[in-house]
């Protein structure tokens, strides 16, 4: 088996859709395209360590991991879907990011680097996501210093152009110290056919370039029906209620890793 590769799907803005791009990716990748797949939260508001907690077995999360206390291995979890496994978040991860800030022989920069070579060792999965906060934290550095790809994505407003804006400039921070070059891709996930909205794609576009992916999201209003709390969580590229924007995420999934080609 090849290395693992990790994707960190991260913004500098909030309520940018990387949640539901995480889980979507992840489901896609493993259920539709038979890959291995590891989906790691390391957001505090732990919005995909819900949709994946089955029962009780969630003891640890990855602060706890960071942290030293259990090793990876022990924080996996299986989820309901087969090929999917996952590592939860809760709100501790704040205080365990303090603490080990101060941690210097720990190499706090470095944790996650460390951690996910260890999850390769074990030599199961194809591909690590990560679903991330829009904060420039030291989980960030962390994240930014060793995923393989970072996944940026940006509604075609200008705040989310701020958030576009705001990553490529901290990735611009971290790629001196980085090994191998970050690579990046920027995805439009509401895809709307207004006026306004083609203004900022065409500045989503300047900013990015290349790393614009072809393909975009619709925005579906169903899609946040989908997420209330009261309806049955699952990724919605997995049902067909959602056809639109599954098969956009489908889409984006075989651009991004070449698939069919
Ligand atoms: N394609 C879409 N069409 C319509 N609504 C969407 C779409 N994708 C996501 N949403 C909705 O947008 C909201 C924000 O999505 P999501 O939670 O994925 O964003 P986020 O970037 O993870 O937010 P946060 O910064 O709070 O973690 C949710 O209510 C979600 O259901
Ligand atoms: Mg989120």
């Amino acid at each position: 088996m090849k290395k693992m590769e990790t994707i960190a799907i991260k913004s500098g803005k909030g309520g940018c859709d990387k949640t539901t791009a995480t889980i979507n990716i992840a489901a896609a990748d493993a259920q539709l395209f038979n890959q291995k797949v590891l989906v790691i939260d390391t957001d505090g508001r732990g919005h995909t360590t819900s949709m994946f907690k089955t029962d009780d077995t969630y003891r640890y999360q990855i602060g706890d991991v960071l942290m030293g206390r259990v090793k990876a291995v022990d924080a996996i979890l299986p989820t309901k879907w087969s090929n999917i496994d996952f590592i939860g978040c809760g709100e501790e991860i704040k205080d365990d990011l303090k603490e080990l800030e101060k941690k210097i022989f720990m190499d706090p920069m470095h944790r996650l680097g460390k951690i996910l070579d260890e999850i390769d060792a074990l030599r199961i999965y194809d591909r690590c996501y990560i679903d991330c906060n829009q904060d420039p934290d030291l989980m960030a550095v962390n994240i930014m210093l060793y995923a393989n790809r970072i996944l940026i994505p940006a509604r075609s407003d200008d705040y989310s152009l701020d958030g576009l804006s705001k990553m490529l400039e901290w990735m611009s921070q971290v790629e001196g110290v980085r090994e191998t070059p970050l690579q990046y891709n920027v995805m439009i996930t509401d895809k709307e056919r207004n006026k306004e909205s083609d203004d900022s794609i065409t500045k989503i576009h300047t900013l990015s370039q290349d790393h614009l992916c072809r393909t975009f999201i619709r925005h579906q209003a169903k899609v946040v029906q989908h997420s209330s709390k009261d309806t049955v969580k699952i990724p919605f590229v997995l049902e067909k209620k959602l056809a639109g924007v599954a098969e956009d995420y489908i889409e984006l999934v075989k651009e991004l890793f070449g698939y069919d080609k």
